[in-house]
């Protein structure tokens, strides 16, 4: 296929390039490089352009005629979000616009987008289904959730079609150390445990210890980042296949405390960093554990890197080659 992957030099958009590529496809890139890496990209050519830009999006989808388009560009800090709502608005919601409106007019009818556990805000019942009311509970979340709305209504009004994947907490690297997360500004608790371990910040602190959890610290969901690109791949085929419009929870459906992420990452390291008790952060929900039943259903997804340590060493291995290269 002939694929469009907007924020393909990104984070988990350089992962699903690279698998394509590897698979044969042919791959564009469209990315404003605002976080991504242009040397992030192992196959394709690469757009270097803005979702805002209308008439470089209508150009390119008019001219290549893609037979599909796989959407990762986003911002994705849920605390900026709070503070800058409309950055959030425009870039997740609006410009996401864009790309839809552009897919509808040049004939583009398959869309695998990536949407987030935070569209489900608070949720009471663990696990998360599909079925769970979306009640975001930050501007990032509800970003989110108006695309996965305009989605549906524009697929039912036109011939688009789309897969919707709800990421839970992606981490790790490719196996190879080709690529992983390289942003600085990272937020993410299995980077800045590594990062702590590298010596690049004196501590970690672990948001909140008096939840109603086993040992007092937040339940995450943690998935490997190349499980979760083969979700991507069976949401083009599900799509190429004639299948209709379907939003899925991406997730192993079990979960792990801080605490037990911090041993597991002070184990595969072998480094004891420093770590330190916190205040709780605002807007964490205390256990977010996906229900992936209907995914590994109806798309046949069998993830196989369901390996809390296995996550961590790719990781990992990417964060010392990052310092090492000073990328
Ligand atoms: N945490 C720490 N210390 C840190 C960083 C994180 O204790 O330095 C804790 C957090 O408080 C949370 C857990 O580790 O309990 C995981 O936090 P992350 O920041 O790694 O990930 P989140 O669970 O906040 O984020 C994920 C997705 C978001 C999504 C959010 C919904 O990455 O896209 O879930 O709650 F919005």
């Amino acid at each position: 296929m002939k694929i469009l992957v907007t924020g393909g030099a990104g984070y988990i958009g350089s992962h699903m390039v690279r698998t394509l590529g590897e698979k044969g496809h042919e791959v564009v890139i469209y990315d404003n490089l605002s976080s991504g890496h242009r040397d992030s990209l192992l196959y394709g050519r690469l757009v270097v352009s803005d979702l805002a830009d209308r008439e470089t999006l209508r150009i390119l989808l008019q001219e290549e005629r893609f037979d599909a388009v796989i959407h990762f560009a986003a911002f994705i800090a849920v605390e900026e979000s709070v503070k800058d709502p409309l950055k959030y608005y425009r870039n997740n919601f609006s410009n996401a616009l864009n790309l839809i409106d552009a897919c509808v007019k040049y004939g583009v009818n398959k869309f695998i987008f990536s949407s987030t556990a935070a569209v489900y805000g608070m949720p009471e019942k663990m696990p998360v289904t599909e079925e769970t009311s979306l009640l975001p509970i930050n501007p990032y979340g509800a970003s989110k959730m108006m695309t996965e709305r305009a989605l549906r209504d524009v697929s039912e009004s036109a011939g688009l079609r789309y897969v919707a994947l709800r990421y839970f907490n992606v981490a790790g690297a490719d196996p190879m150390t080709r690529i992983g997360q390289r942003y600085r500004e990272a937020t993410h608790l299995i980077t800045l445990a590594l990062r702590t371990a590298l010596g690049e910040r004196k501590s970690l602190s672990v948001f909140g210890t008096d939840y109603a959890t086993s040992d007092g610290t937040c339940i995450r969901d943690y998935i490997h980042v190349d499980d979760l690109i083969d979700a991507h791949l069976l949401g083009l085929d599900y799509l190429a296949a004639g299948g209709g419009s379907r939003i899925f929870n991406c997730g192993y459906g079990r979960g792990y405390s801080v605490r037990e992420v911090v041993a597991m990452t002070k184990k595969v390291t072998g480094i004891d960093f420093p770590v330190a008790d916190a205040d709780r952060r605002a807007g964490d929900p205390p256990v977010l554990v996906a229900d992936s039943s209907r995914i590994r259903g109806e798309l046949g997804w069998r993830p196989s890197r369901d390996d809390l340590e296995f996550i961590i060493r790719t990781a990992w291995d990417w964060e010392k080659k990052r310092r090492e290269l000073h990328l």
